[in-house]
């Protein structure tokens, strides 16, 4: 049926905001990156890693309940129009796509920053499942959401692998609400969401044995170098990652080991940092049942169904749109 290739990110666009990001993040205090710089090639490639450590327990148990779920849903929903949001490597949306026969009348669209990813991903899915009609949007979903294609009847919105718990509450609501707006009266909605637990199990998976994680937060200073001509020292940095449970959220710091000097020079900044001073990288929030349900009924939509795994650490939730009253 073919594969269809939008692009709303250019390079020249992504990376003025990109050097924009960079000046606001690191001169704000905290000093921070927004986690979605974290998806180059080689980022990419290392959080495909990480789905695979032992301690990264939520790829396998969303996997697992998706399995588990998926036939059931393809019948309930019968969607003809499948829209993912930050698929990556696009692997658990096949479990959907098996269900679906032959998926002659249904469209799927892929939106992703990454634009190697996708199309490599949204290819091999072409090889997979030749009848379906396939569309890549290499986009930032936080900004371009406007830009999918209109809805070819009833559509179902994923967002995955608990990516909505790497924005903060006023960001979250944001997104959630423009979700809201696509999916008219009659679209569900699909989110997977990591729960609250154990701080052990949750502050393992942010800090493997292998060191997939320190590499991968690592990564993003090559990110910022290359965007904005750096001379960050990535092996000079610490990872460091807990468990905040006030705020229910790992988070993610890269600490200088040793005090240094880096100049961005196409932003002509230069940033002093002593032993032990921090950027924050990621947040990684947790939730409950009752949180999912409260966040989504703040953006409009509500809870139908709840699945989780035998273990309790990964939700998914089923919504509607609200009526309108
Ligand atoms: N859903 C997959 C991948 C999660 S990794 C899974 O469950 O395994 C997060 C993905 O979201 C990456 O592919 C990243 O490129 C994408 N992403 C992060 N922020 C984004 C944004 N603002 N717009 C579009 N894609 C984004
Ligand atoms: C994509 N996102 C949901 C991952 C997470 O668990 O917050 C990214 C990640 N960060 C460290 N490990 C994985």
């Amino acid at each position: 049926m073919g594969c269809l290739l939008d692009v709303h990110a250019d390079d020249a666009r992504v990376l003025a905001r990109m050097a924009e990001d960079i000046r606001r993040g690191l001169t704000a205090s905290p000093r921070q990156l927004p986690p979605k710089y974290f998806y180059d090639e080689t980022g990419s490639a290392l959080f495909e890693r990480i789905t695979e450590l032992p301690e990264y327990y939520l790829t396998r148990a969303e996997d697992a309940i998706l399995r588990d779920i998926a036939e059931d849903l393809a019948r309930q929903l019968g969607p003809s129009d499948i829209v993912e949001l930050g698929p990556g490597a696009c692997r658990k949306v096949r479990w959907l796509l098996d269900a679906l026969a032959d998926g002659r009348d249904v469209r799927y669209v892929a939106m992703d920053v990454g634009r190697e990813g996708l199309a490599r991903a949204v290819g091999a899915l072409a090889d997979e499942y030749p009848h379906m009609h396939l569309h890549a949007v290499v986009a930032d979903f936080e900004r371009h959401l406007g830009c999918l294609p209109p809805p070819i009847g009833r559509r179902l919105v994923l967002f995955l692998g608990s990516t909505i718990g790497n924005f903060d509450p006023p960001a979250r609501h944001a997104l959630l609400a423009q979700v809201r707006r696509l999916l008219g009266s009659e679209g569900r909605f699909l989110l997977g969401v990591d729960l609250v637990k154990d701080r052990r199990v949750l502050e393992a998976a942010y800090d493997d044995a292998a060191g997939v994680t320190r590499e991968f937060n690592r990564n993003i200073l090559r990110v910022v170098n290359r965007a904005v001509d750096g001379d960050f020292v990535p092996e000079a940095w610490r990872h460091h990652s807990f468990y905040n449970t006030e705020a229910s959220r790992i988070e993610m710091h890269l600490l200088a080991a040793a005090p240094q000097r880096v100049r961005l020079r196409a932003l002509g900044l230069v940033l002093d940092f002593d032993v032990g001073d921090g950027i924050w990288t990621e947040s990684s929030y947790k939730f409950t049942r009752e949180s999912v349900s409260l966040m989504l009924g703040d953006a409009g939509l509500v809870l139908d169904e709840w699945q989780t795994d035998p273990e309790d650490h990964f939700g998914l939730a089923l919504a509607r749109p609200r009526e309108r009253t």
